[in-house]
């Protein structure tokens, strides 16, 4: 791994988190505060029911938590970001890295976005070509019999895995070929034209493939979602679209299957996030574990909030600052922070690029609730470096990991901000 910067108190790496313990000695990390990915990527199949995603995903964290075992102190708290969908992989991939899950911290927030599927809308878009796609793969699986072959060797010649069992299915999942696929595929099943009836049927599904049905064409439009009209009008004034397009378009249902499930959707709207608060096994009591190593306990007066003279216990919720308004009477008991300003993000870099940087007052209070004084903080997934920002104006060490280099450049550059703040040679 690469040293990019080392000053008295900070150090940070490019390259691969899972390497962690190569370049830092055993037990000298008192508390690892990190937002790894969230690994939607490798998840895709996971939503198909195949939990290779999942299983791939646990174990790769499971695998950095342990080299991140070895160099944090008995007792050391981690505390691991997690999206609230997923965050029972986090907390698994940490008790198989052999750290103890302690508790969640939710992090309340009021500015996500639901990603959710309009079932009303699925409904009008539906299209039922099934009967189609049947006759040209039963067309297949017959000229398939007369030569003689295999699925198994159709695959083979086209180097797939079960692709020919979905081109002659005649039950689940059938599938019509790819038209990139027909030549090759003629020749290998020995026919010299494909039947008419059936290249017209196939044509039409490849040229149909993800429109959506007649039904989807009827739906009266209305107008524009508020949100999206800005966008469009911005569109139409530059001419480059003058009607809205069918995601931002405010319609009503064509069908009555689609008018009884409208206002049905498939999730909620995002408003929390979790931190596994985790720690490594103690050795003795809490008592010894923390009068030789210094770790193993929370700062509970260091994260106190005050209201109205009263110091109130750290809780395991916390608000950003969207969710905060809402609960004015309520939130003065909890520990709050506004989402990162403009000059937060990009103070120190022009322009902060990374897609996920946290705000630095949330990362302050985590950082201070796991760090004994003067202890050392370590980011295994540092991005722009926000954790490091945080770690400092504690007045603790920082070590950080990052794989992009663009990322820790950002880094670098926002926690030399930060480090001038701290001296006192540029303002806040
Ligand atoms: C969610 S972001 C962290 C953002 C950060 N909290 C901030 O405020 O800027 C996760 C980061 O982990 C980095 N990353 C992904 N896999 C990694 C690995 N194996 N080792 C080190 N860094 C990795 C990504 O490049 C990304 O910048």
């Amino acid at each position: 791994m690469k040293t990019e910067l080392l000053t008295e108190r900070v150090a940070l790496f490019q390259g691969d988190a899972a390497q962690v313990a190569q370049v830092l000695a055993p037990s000298s990390i008192d508390a690892i505060v990190t937002d790894p990915p969230a690994g939607i990527g490798l998840m895709d199949k996971e939503w198909d029911g195949d939990r290779g995603g999942r299983e791939q995903w646990v174990a790769w964290l499971a695998g950095v938590m342990r080299e991140a075992l070895h160099v944090l102190k008995p007792g050391g708290h981690a505390l691991v970001w997690a999206l609230p969908r997923t965050s029972h992989w986090t907390a698994t991939a940490l008790e198989d890295a052999g750290f103890e899950v302690r508790d969640i911290v939710m992090h309340l927030f009021g500015t996500g976005f639901p990603k959710s599927l309009d079932v009303s809308k699925a409904i009008d878009k539906q299209k039922d070509n099934r009967e189609a796609v049947l006759a040209v793969t039963r067309w297949i699986a017959e000229a398939r019999n007369r030569a003689g072959l295999t699925n198994a060797q159709i695959d083979a010649f086209f180097g797939f895995n079960g692709m020919a069992g979905h081109w002659t299915s005649q039950g689940a999942q059938p599938h019509v070929p790819h038209e990139d696929y027909w030549p090759a595929l003629l020749e290998l099943l020995g026919v010299n034209e494909l039947p008419e009836a059936i290249r017209s049927l196939a044509e039409g599904l490849i040229s149909d493939k993800g429109k959506p049905g007649p039904d989807w064409f009827r739906r009266p439009v209305t107008g524009t979602h508020k949100e999206a009209a800005a966008g469009q009008r911005w569109l139409a004034n530059n001419g480059l679209r003058s009607t809205p397009a069918p995601s931002s378009r405010r319609d009503i249902p064509a069908t009555d299957a689609a008018r009884q499930w409208q206002g049905w959707g498939t999730a909620l709207k995002p408003a929390a996030e979790h931190w596994i608060l985790a720690r490594k096994p103690l050795v003795g009591t809490v008592a010894k574990n923390v009068l030789v190593h210094r770790t193993g306990a929370l700062n509970i007066d260091g994260c106190r909030s005050s209201t109205e003279g009263k110091e109130r216990w750290p809780s395991h919720v916390t608000f950003g600052e969207e969710a905060a308004t809402h609960l004015s009477a309520e939130v003065p008991r909890f520990f709050y922070v506004a989402k990162p300003s403009r000059a937060e993000r990009h103070a120190g870099v022009g322009h902060n690029f990374h897609p996920t940087v946290k705000p630095v007052g949330l990362m302050r209070w985590l950082c201070r609730l796991v760090t004994p004084p003067g202890g050392t903080v370590l980011d295994l997934f540092t991005g722009s470096g926000t954790t490091g920002i945080a770690a400092l104006a504690e007045g603790f060490e920082f070590v950080g990991i990052e794989r992009e280099p663009e990322y820790l450049a950002l880094a670098r550059a926002r926690i030399e901000h930060a480090l001038k703040q701290v001296r006192g040679e540029v303002t806040p």
